[in-house]
């Protein structure tokens, strides 16, 4: 594929420590914690990310756009929807991960224009990709951004030959260790980097994804109008809004039926800490990360989270898809 495939304008970071006034401006982010998570309810999903004061012992995941439903069908599944009224969904992880396995199953789309991802995102860009175009159910691509810069020639690489990804779950696997980060596909490898392969030896800057990320989970419309043409090509042209699945079902989906992280700090963390934060560079253009003991929770917020907030999910998938229903008309 040509294009510079990148979701960094749909799949955002949070609060940006190099761009913001002091290194300590942004938020403690909350530490890595290994977990597997399932989605028979939603109890530990916030539905609206602003509303999330920094409590990830409260919430898993919140909700930065878009909607979601349980489809229940085997035991809970997390069913991430498109629309044209909400342009797409996507969760973020609320805990970091600095280095670790993560696994997601999941079911893509199969609709040309809509991509499905599976991704972790820094707060300072770093990226870490598994993709779905839609028009291609027997494919998924890889791809890592150092910092948000968008390299020359992409980084990108496509796996084929997959069994269809829209009708089985597969089970797909960002390896992120200090020096070495794979891609599998149902415990199979299917990409390595190594740190040494992308680091100038003459500066010393490797563009190896080193900072703490989190989790993010999308299905977004990378072929609308407003898209730029390569991208709209790369995802598999414009989104059909009349797509029978669509006016059947009153949304393009994608399906996640679990996400595993299993953290690996290069240092462990003691008992206590709570937090990454970010401190000077610790070489060339790389910022240090140290563990801290600061609270990740945002005063301010304190108390305003809750009841009003898990009343959405207490509505259920009839009502939330009534309320969808309505929404597209
Ligand atoms: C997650 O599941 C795997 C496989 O069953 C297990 O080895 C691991 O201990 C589990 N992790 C946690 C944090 O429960
Ligand atoms: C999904 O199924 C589980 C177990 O059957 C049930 O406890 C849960 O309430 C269901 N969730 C939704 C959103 O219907
Ligand atoms: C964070 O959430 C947990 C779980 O809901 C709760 O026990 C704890 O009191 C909360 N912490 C703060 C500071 O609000
Ligand atoms: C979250 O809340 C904000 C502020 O009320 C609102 O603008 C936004 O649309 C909401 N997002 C979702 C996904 O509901
Ligand atoms: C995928 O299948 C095609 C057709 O069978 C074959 O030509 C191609 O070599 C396969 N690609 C890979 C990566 O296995
Ligand atoms: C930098 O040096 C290491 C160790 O000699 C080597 O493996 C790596 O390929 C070099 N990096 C580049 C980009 O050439
Ligand atoms: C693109 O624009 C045309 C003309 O306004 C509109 O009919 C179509 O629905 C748009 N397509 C997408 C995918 O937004
Ligand atoms: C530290 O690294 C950041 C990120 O690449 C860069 O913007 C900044 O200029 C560097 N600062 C110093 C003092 O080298
Ligand atoms: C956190 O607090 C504990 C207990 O005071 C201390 O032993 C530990 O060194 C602290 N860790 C960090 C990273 O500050």
């Amino acid at each position: 594929m040509s294009c510079i495939l990148t979701c960094l304008q749909f799949c955002l970071g949070g609060c940006n420590p190099l761009s913001s006034f002091s290194l300590d401006s942004c938020m403690p982010e909350p530490v890595c914690q290994s977990a597997n998570h399932t989605f028979a309810d939603f109890s530990r999903i916030l539905s609206n990310a602003t509303y999330f004061g920094g409590n990830a012992s409260e919430y898993d995941w919140v909700i930065n756009q878009g909607n979601i439903i349980n489809t229940n069908s085997s035991g809970g599944e997390l069913e991430m929807l498109l629309t044209q009224a909400n342009m797409g969904t996507r969760l973020s992880s609320t805990r970091y991960v600095h280095y670790g396995q993560i696994t997601t199953r999941l079911k893509t789309g199969r609709w040309g224009g809509i991509v499905t991802a599976f991704i972790t995102m820094s707060d300072i860009k770093d990226e870490i990709d598994w993709e779905f175009p839609g028009d291609q159910t027997t494919q998924g691509q890889t791809n890592f951004f150092w910092q948000g810069v968008i390299p020359p020639t992409t980084a990108g690489t496509t796996i084929d030959n997959l069994t269809d990804t829209f009708a089985n779950y597969h089970d797909y696997t960002i390896n992120w260790q200090p020096d070495t980060l794979t891609w599998l596909i149902d415990g199979s490898p299917v990409r390595v980097l190594t740190r040494a392969s992308v680091t100038d030896n003459s500066t010393g800057i490797s563009r190896y994804p080193s900072t703490p990320s989190r989790i993010e989970l999308s299905i977004w419309p990378a072929g609308i109008n407003s898209s730029a043409a390569g991208t709209i090509e790369w995802a598999g042209g414009l989104i059909d809004w009349t797509n029978p699945d669509y006016v059947q079902n009153g949304h393009f989906s994608a399906l996640v039926s679990s996400v595993s992280i299993q953290c690996n700090d290069p240092s462990p963390p003691s008992t206590g800490v709570t937090s990454y934060v970010y401190g000077k560079n610790a070489s060339a253009f790389t910022p240090s990360i140290a563990f801290s003991n600061e609270t990740t929770i945002n005063a301010a917020f304190a108390g305003m989270a809750g009841t009003a907030l898990r009343a959405v999910w207490a509505a259920g998938a009839a009502a939330a898809l009534a309320l969808l229903g309505t929404a597209l008309v």
